[in-house]
């Protein structure tokens, strides 16, 4: 086989495995965290104006490639005799391709600022909803402006309502990303940016998952986040279940779950969780209503008895985190017995 030949060879197999890793990657569609795949009216615009995009720069990258190999296989030094004449200048050459991609950048230029402007803008109105979203190491906290609704991790919402979610961070940057449902924003302390998200009446029942997409330390992949979408009847549903009181005193006492309720403040984790009516700690998750959740700590494990029990037994086990430095959830050397009631008294917690 000829040099060139090889290196046919060689060239073709390598595209078509670049190709092949390529499209493996990408074409999944069944991935919850797609990008390519989006489902919401702010990732479908965002979409529009990434697949022109890339492809003119699959053109461009197709074009270059293929005239650099023509030149570098066709015009190479085969010996000192037959060496390729060398040129200097040619003006309508440089012209060409310094012009050529200028106007090329200029067009994708004024789609990609129309773009930006119209999805950066803060919507306003009696009808928009506000939710403030913090980033916490690890964990997302939502809360809603006008009900004062305080959740965590699983972000509810109803379709066809404009949601302006004012992102921020209680400690280092953080990064809000929904794939599927609109881009990716900083969450950073001290400051407001605003994602605006709307979905259609047909997106009324699904779930968008998503996660914290800036490194914000040890426990940085176990910061993901849900995005429920409710119809506004359903929504109208949640709403009041979340701003119905929780009952503590009602509970019966002797009680596996009233036992478990003072062990909730004996323990100290009323200093950290705040249960409405209750305890009023600040550091983590509010958990007023934690059982209606379908998942804890970051949205990364489900809200059943048996991860409730591997996470109360040692948190920092299931999850890495740093607690000495008062990072996330300790080990607070519980009995089995009290782990228990206090599983009881987060079942009652709906
Ligand atoms: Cu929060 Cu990464």
């Amino acid at each position: 086989m000829s040099p060139l030949a090889r290196i046919r060879r060689f060239g073709i197999a390598s595209a078509l495995a670049a190709i092949a890793i390529f499209a493996s990657s990408c074409g999944d569609t069944s991935q919850p965290q797609n990008t390519l795949d989006p489902e919401a009216p702010i990732a479908r615009q965002l979409d529009r104006l990434w697949d022109p995009v890339f492809g003119v720069a699959v053109v461009v990258f197709v074009l270059v490639e293929v005239l650099v190999l023509i030149v570098a296989i066709h015009y190479r030094r085969r010996s000192d005799d037959d060496s390729p004449k060398q040129i200097h200048g040619n003006a309508a050459m440089e012209l060409g391709w310094t012009i050529t991609p200028f106007l090329i950048l200029v067009v994708v230029g004024i789609f990609t600022i129309a773009n930006v402007v119209s999805i950066d803008r803060v919507p306003t109105g009696p009808n928009v909803m506000k939710i403030t979203v913090t980033g916490h190491q690890w964990w997302w906290e939502y809360d809603y402006a006008k009900t004062g609704i305080v959740t965590a991790n699983e972000l509810h919402i109803p379709a066809e309502t404009t949601i302006d979610l004012r992102i921020t961070s209680a400690d280092v940057i953080h990064s809000f990303w929904p794939p599927k449902l609109a881009g990716k924003l900083d969450a950073i302390p001290g400051r407001l940016n605003h994602m605006q998200v709307k979905t259609d009446a047909n997106d009324a029942g699904k779930t968008y998952w998503g996660q914290c997409a800036e490194y914000c330390g040890l426990s940085h992949a176990n910061m993901r986040l849900k995005v429920v979408v409710h119809s506004p009847a359903d929504f109208a549903k949640w709403e009041s279940d979340q701003m119905a009181k929780v009952n503590i005193s009602g509970l019966e006492p002797g009680s596996a779950a009233a036992s478990g309720a003072d062990l909730f403040r004996i323990k100290g984790c009323g200093g950290c969780h705040t249960i409405s009516g209750y305890t009023a700690g600040r550091i983590g998750p509010d958990l007023t209503h934690f059982m209606s959740r379908e998942t804890f700590a970051g949205a990364i494990f489900p809200n059943t008895v048996d991860e409730l029990k591997a996470w109360l037994r040692d948190p920092p086990k299931q999850k890495p985190m740093m607690p000495k430095n008062g990072l996330g959830m300790p080990n607070l050397n519980l009995a089995e017995p009290e782990i228990s009631d206090l599983i009881a008294f987060l079942q009652t917690l709906k």
